[in-house]
């Protein structure tokens, strides 16, 4: 099982993290199987699962009902789950108690938050305060599109690289025992990675964060959009259309269900 301890010992031996999103007891069930060293139940489950054209919408009882599915799947694999929009920007009392609820009704291991303002450190030392492991995550913050102005890569001016920076070096002096570093130039993802002592996990990051992660549907091919960063291993999307299809056509032709599929079926009686 791992721990906080494991991803540390990780950076230390130099050794890499993989980081993937699961939102269900399936998925997570072939991460875990395939030897993955955390599990993500991202927000970003808003756009692939429930078909929303951002995170925006994703709510606190979403993201603990795919929490609770994707622990059953899981094994004891280490699970970060997202905390949404709104569930920390409030008070602090409520920024606890959503905390709190990611990890008993969800079961998850650790939350995630995003942003590396002041408030943001705040919540970070609230929640590290009841002794709940945070992960937090700058550059690109999907959560914060609308002042960002859209999903553009972060960190791109000198005023922005340097904002970036710090705020990674303020949250780990915030307790935060991970950061995700999203959309960010490859230079400022080595740099931060360098300078802090907790472990980096960089999406659209470059090559020299201490871990990856990618989204399970952009890797496997199940997705509509194919960001730059996006490696897709495998195209489910075009397999799993055609396996329906040919379901389709066998119904349709009477060669489903066969002989072999039937209960009692009835002698000498060809497909219908
Ligand atoms: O919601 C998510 O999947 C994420 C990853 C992109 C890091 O936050």
């Amino acid at each position: 099982m791992q721990n906080i301890q494991t991803y540390l010992r990780m950076k230390q031996e130099r050794k890499k993290i993989v980081m993937i999103t699961a939102y269900d007891y399936p998925a997570a069930k072939f991460v875990q199987e395939a030897g993955a060293d955390m599990i993500l139940v991202g927000d970003s489950l808003g756009m692939v699962v429930l078909g929303y054209t951002d995170t925006i919408k994703v709510t606190l009882a979403d993201i603990i009902h795919h929490t609770r599915a994707a622990r059953r799947g899981a094994g004891d694999t280490f699970i970060v789950a997202d905390m949404p929009y709104l569930s920390y920007h409030l008070d602090l009392i409520s920024t606890k108690r959503n905390a709190a609820r990611l990890l008993v009704e969800g079961g998850a291991n650790a939350v995630k938050l995003e942003g590396g303002k002041e408030s943001r450190l705040e919540a970070i030392r609230a929640i590290r305060d009841i002794e709940i492991p945070v992960v937090a995550h700058l550059g690109l913050t999907p959560q914060s599109i609308n002042s960002l102005g859209g999903y553009r890569v972060q960190g791109t001016t000198d005023r922005s690289y340097r904002e970036i920076l710090a705020q990674a070096l303020a949250i780990q002096d915030a307790g935060a025992f991970l950061l995700v570093l999203e959309g960010i130039p490859e230079k400022l993802g080595k740099e931060i990675t360098e300078k802090l002592d907790i472990p980096t996990i960089g999406i659209g990051a470059g090559r020299f964060t201490d871990g990856q992660v990618l989204v399970y549907h952009d890797l496997l091919g199940l997705a509509d959009i194919r960001p730059k960063f996006v490696k897709v291993y495998g195209n489910l999307h075009e397999r799993i259309t055609e396996n329906l299809q040919s379901f389709i056509m066998d119904v349709r032709s009477g060669s489903f269900p066969a002989q072999e599929n039937v209960y009692y079926p009835i002698e000498n009686e060809g497909n219908k």
